[in-house]
C-alpha cells in the first residue's frame, strides 16, 4: 500500500479524485499490493442499489486469517499482536506474539471443528474483552464459520433475540466477566437466554472469574481441556469473496435489531487500508482502541484491521473509572501507546474529574488521538486536545457506521488540518451527499441535509441476515440510487462535513445506538403500562440520555410512582440491558396522537427539551388538551 499512504492534503486530494474517477482501479490497486489471495478476482466491482446488490472482487478466494495472522509469521512471528491489560492492575499484561496467536487460533478453530461448527454455520460470541475473544473470531474466520458478537452487556433476552435470529448453533461465552470491582455471572445470563434457543446444542464455557457456575450435562463444555487437546495445526477454510465473514446486529427505530452482513475481502481490504493511514501506523508502534469488540468499533479497529497490518493492538477488559479516573492514562504511559481511540462519552466522564488523573502520567508517546461513536462536542473536543493530545497529537473524529464496515469521513492525521466538531473530510474512495427532504442532492458548499453516500465502497454491509426486503427499504429506499444513512450533516464553505446528529428514531446513549421501539415494546410489558414513548434529551457525559413518557392503563393509578419507575427500569434491563434505562419518567393520561393515530415524537421531543414555545401547530392533533399536561409534568 505503500503508493497510496496518504503524507500530505494534496496527496490526498490527488488520491481521492482517481478513487473516485476511477474507483475500480484505485481498490484493485490496493488490494494487488498488500493482501494474500489464493485466487485473484475476476470483476472488482458490480453493484446496483436498487436490487440492491453489492459484489466486491467477485471471484477471489482468500482466508482473512492468513492475511491477519499466517503471512506476518515469517517476519513478524515474534512480534506482540495482541496485548492484554486484565481488569485488576495488579495483574500482570500479556503479550500474545503472531507465533503464539497462530497456534491459539488453529486450536481452537479445532475445537469448533470437533464440535461439528462447519463452513457457514452461525457462531454466538458472548464474551468479555478477554483474548478469547479475538482468537474465537479468528477461529470462526479460519473454519469460514459466522461469528455473531453480541455485547457481553447485553441481557438474556437481547442475547437470545440475536442467537434465534440468525439461528446459531454454539455459544461462546465465559463462567463470568470482572467489571471494576464488580463481577457479571455471564454464563447464567447465557442460560437464561438458552431457555427459548433450541437450536443451540453447544455453549464453550472459558474461565475468567473461577465462579461456581451450573454446567448442563451434553451441552456445556469447559473450553481450556478441549483445546488443551486440539492440535495447533488447522488448514485455512477457502472462502469466496463475497462470503459472509460476521453478523453483527445494530439498533433499527422500528422492529427487532438488523443483522448487517459483512462479507470478507472488502471489509478486509477496506479496514485494513483506514487502520494504516487514520492512524498512520508504524511498524513499531503499539496502538490501543478502547471500544469493546461487542460493537463494530472493535471487529474493524481492534481485530481485523491492525491485523491484517501487523500492528500490535491492545485489548482492555476493565472500565475507565477503575481503580480511578487515571486508568486510561497508566495504561498510555505504561504500554508506551502511540495511538489512542475512544468515544465522546468517556471524554466527558474524565472531563468532570480532576486533572491531577491525567496530569500523574506520562502521555508523551501519544501521536495520534480518535473519537468515534457519537458528535464530539466542541467542550469536550478541546479538553481532549488539550489534555491528551496536549495540542500536539491531532484529534481525528471519525464518522461511521456498522452498516458502513469502516472509517468514512473523518482527518487524516499530520494531512487534514482539523477544526473541533468537524469530521472534515471523506475518506479515499467515499462519495458522499447531502440531500433535501424532496429527494434533490444539495449541491455545492455551505449546505445542510441528510447524509447518504452514492456510490459504494467495499466494506459496506451487504444484506440484513434473513431480511433482504428490510435492507432495501431502510438504506436504499429514502433517496434514489443512495445509501441513506439516517445521520444529518451540513458541508461548510471549505466542503468540511460536520454530523448533526441521527433524524431517525435512533438515539445515541454513551455511545450506544437505541432504538425507541424496542424500548417501547419492553415497557409496554409493565402489566400497569398501557402506551409509551422514549425520547432522547441531552445529557453532559452519556450525549443523550432517554426520556420516557408512560400511560398507566389506569389513570391515578394508585401505586407509588417511584416504585413503578424502577419496576419500568428492571423490565428494560431484563429485556435489553442496562445500558437503555430510562434518565426520566414522566406519567401522563395519554400521548398526543395526529388523527391517524401516529404519536407525534417532535412535540415530545421538544417538551423534554424545555423547547415549549416552538411547538409549530398543534391544532391537528386527535387531543391537543393533553400538550398542556405533559408541559406542566416537566416544568
Ligand atoms: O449517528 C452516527 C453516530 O453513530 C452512528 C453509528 O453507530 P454505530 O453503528 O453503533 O457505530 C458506531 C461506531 C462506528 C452514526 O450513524 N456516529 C458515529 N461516529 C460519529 C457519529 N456521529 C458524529 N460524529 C462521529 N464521529
Amino acid at each position: 500500500m505503500s503508493n497510496y499512504n496518504i503524507k500530505h492534503l494534496e496527496e490526498y486530494f490527488k488520491v481521492y479524485r482517481k478513487s473516485v474517477r476511477e474507483p475500480e482501479v484505485f481498490w484493485e490497486e490496493i488490494a494487488e499490493e498488500h493482501f494474500l489471495w489464493r485466487k485473484k478476482w475476476d470483476n472488482v466491482l458490480s453493484w446496483d442499489f436498487k436490487k440492491p446488490e453489492i459484489k466486491w472482487y467477485a471471484g477471489a478466494k482468500l482466508n482473512i486469517t492468513e492475511n491477519c495472522i499466517d503471512r506476518h509469521l515469517r517476519t513478524r512471528g515474534e512480534k506482540t499482536a495482541i496485548l492484554f491489560e486484565p481488569n485488576n492492575p495488579n495483574e500482570k499484561a500479556e503479550h500474545i506474539t503472531y507465533n503464539q496467536l497462530s497456534k491459539k487460533v488453529n486450536q481452537f478453530a479445532n475445537v469448533l471443528k470437533d464440535q461439528g461448527i462447519k463452513k457457514g454455520d452461525r457462531v454466538c460470541i458472548y464474551l468479555p474483552m478477554i483474548p478469547e475473544l479475538v482468537i474465537s473470531l479468528l477461529a470462526c474466520a479460519r473454519i469460514g464459520a459466522i461469528h455473531s458478537v453480541v455485547f457481553a452487556g447485553f441481557s438474556s433476552t437481547a442475547l437470545s433475540t440475536r442467537i434465534n435470529d440468525s439461528d446459531c448453533k454454539i455459544v461462546i461465552t465465559s463462567d463470568g466477566s470482572y467489571r471494576g470491582r464488580k463481577t457479571i455471572n455471564l454464563k447464567e445470563i447465557v442460560d437464561e437466554g438458552l431457555e427459548v434457543c433450541k437450536g443451540v446444542h453447544t455453549v464453550l464455557v472459558v474461565k475468567r472469574i473461577n465462579s461456581e457456575i451450573k454446567m448442563l450435562k451434553g451441552r456445556d463444555k469447559w473450553l481450556q481441556p478441549l483445546l488443551n487437546n486440539a492440535s495447533d495445526e488447522c488448514e485455512p477454510e477457502i472462502m469466496d469473496s463475497e462470503d459472509a465473514l460476521f453478523i453483527l446486529y445494530t439498533s433499527g427505530s422500528t422492529g427487532k435489531p438488523k443483522g448487517m452482513v459483512h462479507t470478507i475481502a472488502g471489509y478486509m481490504v477496506y479496514t485494513a487500508y483506514t487502520f494504516k493511514n487514520m492512524f498512520q501506523y508504524k511498524e513499531e508502534d503499539v496502538y490501543w482502541c478502547t471500544a469493546d469488540i461487542g460493537w463494530i468499533t472493535g471487529h474493524s479497529y481492534i481485530v481485523y484491521g491492525p491485523l491484517a497490518n501487523g500492528a500490535t493492538t491492545v485489548m482492555f477488559e476493565g472500565i475507565p473509572s477503575f481503580p480511578d479516573y487515571g486508568r486510561f492514562w497508566k495504561i498510555i504511559e505504561k504500554h508506551k501507546i502511540n495511538q489512542f481511540y475512544t468515544a465522546p462519552t468517556a471524554i466527558r466522564a474524565f472531563a468532570k474529574q480532576n486533572l491531577k488523573f491525567v496530569e500523574n502520567y506520562n502521555l508523551s508517546s501519544l501521536k495520534v488521538i480518535g473519537s468515534v461513536g457519537e458528535p464530539i462536542n466542541e467542550e469536550a473536543w478541546h479538553w481532549y486536545n488539550d489534555n491528551i493530545g496536549k495540542k500536539k497529537s491531532p484529534i481525528i473524529d471519525t464518522w461511521w457506521q456498522t452498516e458502513t464496515g469502516g472509517i468514512m469521513i473523518s482527518p487524516i492525521p499530520y494531512v487534514t488540518p482539523t477544526i473541533p466538531t468537524y469530521a472534515t473530510l471523506p475518506f479515499i474512495g467515499i462519495q458522499p451527499a447531502l440531500m433535501d427532504d424532496e429527494g434533490n442532492e444539495l449541491i455545492g458548499n455551505q449546505v445542510e441535509g441528510k447524509l447518504c453516500v452514492k456510490f459504494p465502497w467495499p466494506s459496506i454491509a451487504r444484506t440484513i441476515w434473513g431480511n433482504h426486503r428490510r435492507y432495501k427499504e431502510t438504506y436504499f429506499s429514502t433517496f434514489r440510487n443512495k445509501y441513506f444513512t439516517g445521520d444529518g450533516a451540513l458541508r461548510d464553505a471549505t466542503g468540511y462535513y460536520r454530523i448533526t446528529g441521527r433524524v431517525d428514531d435512533v438515539i445515541i446513549v454513551s455511545g450506544h445506538n437505541l432504538g425507541t421501539a424496542p424500548i417501547e415494546d419492553a415497557i409496554n410489558e409493565h402489566p400497569a403500562v398501557a402506551e409509551s414513548a422514549i425520547v432522547g434529551i441531552p445529557h453532559d457525559i452519556k450525549g443523550n440520555a432517554l426520556y420516557g413518557y408512560v400511560i398507566l392503563k389506569e389513570i391515578g393509578e394508585s401505586r407509588n410512582h417511584e416504585n413503578l419507575r424502577k419496576e419500568i427500569n428492571q423490565i428494560i434491563t431484563e429485556h435489553i440491558g442496562p445500558i437503555a434505562k430510562l434518565e426520566k419518567v414522566q406519567f401522563l393520561s395519554g400521548l398526543p396522537k395526529t388523527r391517524s393515530g401516529k404519536i407525534m415524537r417532535r412535540i415530545l421531543r421538544k417538551i423534554a427539551n424545555n423547547d415549549v414555545n416552538n411547538l409549530g401547530d398543534t391544532s391537528t392533533l386527535l387531543n391537543p388538551e393533553i400538550v398542556k399536561e405533559i408541559i406542566q409534568g416537566v416544568m
